[in-house]
């Protein structure tokens, strides 16, 4: 029996019998797929420091125990309602919100919420391998938060699929479980989330900017005029924080450490020579998963964007900070390629709206790499991390099937296959990385070579607190 004990929520889950039946039957497959599928090696015999949500105030949020990963307590939660919330986008502005799903809107509502559920285990499926490589017992909890709270999220996308979707909406729960990131006859539905992640360079980058990915579109959900859909989301964004943080303090800690390991070696020695993380190998991983996270964005000119605009299914991020939210006839100025050289032409900002998130992405993501960069900075280094133009590496998009260099120079596919590896990772990079990897560090306050301690601990508690214990 599925009870509030197991599962913490605040959608008063005892009382809603269909729910209740529903969930009872999708959670066993659930924890069978987190079994296979989630953190491997530390399934039966490792208890972790998590924090829990067991409400939406703060405290009840930051509720930190021990837990076997399989116990975790996945629970539902939707922010608060904002009283009288009114549609704040689209051609419904200013009505009341939905409680309910309505009919017309049914079948692309569903789509939005299935295409962000998917991403959710496909991450935990992504990083299952990284325990066994990790750089320190801090960094082990850190990864395990984040897969736990992935499938927290998956538990969020699951619960309105189940409340609001009936019979279908069952079925393509089920379906979450059953596609699998880089499977060849069932891959998860977007590209980003079946590559890799098989390295903590990697993880760190896929933090810093696919979960900021994330960030972007559960702000533009989060705006829906679903106000279930908006609410869940909502809370989602406050666990999305913590998974950038530690994206970006990873990098930043692998920064640090590079800095100090070039300055011992003198800085013309190759910093790999004394097992360091080289600068130009972390901008090839920069390069490598912004371009892949760009992607996430969709096409520059997208008819379904302006459809979940219009219908006020999907908002901008910080919709209230805009001055006009119809936007009917104002236009966007896009850039295209054309015969090889860059026109700007005007777009109706309704058919834009991709590019208008990737927009607010892109800043985002050129505030943490200035963050980074003071870390260079101030160990006077004269290096510098970049973003790479918007049209480099591009799988998705008026750029995609076109070949750029990071400045955003186009290339013959001859000088992008001649030079690629000049900006994304080789396998010889992969090989080393995965060399200096190669051992997990279990020892509770030691930190693997490449890598710098945090400037704290987690929940106040020490460096060297034994974040993951092992049971005898
Ligand atoms: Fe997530
Ligand atoms: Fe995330």
């Amino acid at each position: 029996m599925i009870s509030a004990e197991k599962i913490p929520n605040n959608v008063n889950l005892s009382s809603n019998k269909r729910l209740q039946r529903a969930l009872e039957h999708w959670q066993p497959k659930y924890i069978q797929w987190w079994r296979d599928m989630g953190p491997q090696g530390f399934q039966d015999y490792h208890q972790v420091y998590v924090r829990t949500a067991i409400s939406v105030d703060p405290e009840g949020w930051a509720h930190f125990e021990y837990v076997k990963l399989p116990e975790y307590r996945w629970g539902i939660f939707l922010a608060d309602p904002v009283h009288d919330r009114k549609i704040g986008f689209g051609d419904f502005f200013g009505q009341s919100v939905w409680q309910e799903v309505p009919g017309e809107f049914r079948n692309q509502l569903r789509r939005l919420i299935v295409t962000q559920g998917d991403t959710e285990p496909a991450s935990v499926e992504q990083q299952r391998l990284l325990g066994q490589r990790c750089p320190s017992m801090y960094d082990l909890r850190n990864l395990f938060q984040v897969n736990v709270e992935e499938g927290r999220h998956l538990w969020a996308m699951v619960y309105l699929l189940h409340s609001y979707f009936g019979r279908d909406g069952r079925d393509e729960a089920e379906e979450l479980l059953e596609r699998q990131s880089g499977n060849r006859d069932k891959p998860r539905i977007l590209e980003a989330f079946n590559e890799p992640i098989d390295n903590w360079l990697d993880f760190f980058m896929f933090t810093m900017f696919t979960d900021r990915d994330g960030k972007s579109q559960l702000m533009s959900l989060s705006e829906s005029s679903l106000d279930p859909l908006s609410r869940t989301t909502r809370f989602m964004l406050t666990e999305e924080a913590h998974h950038m943080f530690v994206g970006e303090t990873g990098i930043a800690r692998i920064l640090e450490r590079t800095c100090q390991l070039m300055k011992q070696a003198g800085f013309s020695e190759d910093v790999r020579k004394v097992g360091g993380i080289d600068i130009p190998m972390i901008q090839k991983h920069l390069n490598q998963w912004f371009s892949l996270s760009l992607d996430l964005h969709g096409s520059e000119v997208s008819s379904n964007a302006a459809s979940y605009f219009a219908n006020g299914l999907k908002g901008r991020a910080k919709e209230d900070t805009f001055d006009e939210h119809i936007v009917r006839d104002t236009f966007y100025n896009m850039e295209f390629f054309e015969e090889g050289k860059p026109v700007t032409k005007e777009i109706l900002m309704r058919n834009a709206m991709n590019e208008v998130l990737r927009d607010w992405y892109v800043g985002d993501c050129a505030a943490g790499v200035a963050r980074w960069n003071r870390i260079l900075e101030q160990h006077g280094m004269s290096d510098r991390l970049r973003l790479p133009d918007r049209k480099f590496h591009r799988g998705i998009g008026m750029y995609s099937g076109f070949h750029f260099d990071p400045n955003g120079v186009p290339l013959s596919k001859e000088q992008w296959e001649a030079r690629k590896y000049d900006w994304l990772p080789s396998a010889a990079d992969t090989e080393y990385l995965l060399s200096i990897m190669d051992k997990p560090v279990y020892e509770p306050g030691k930190f693997a070579n490449y890598i710098a301690p945090p400037r704290r601990g987690i929940n106040q508690q020490p460096i060297d607190f034994e974040y993951v214990r092992t049971e005898a």
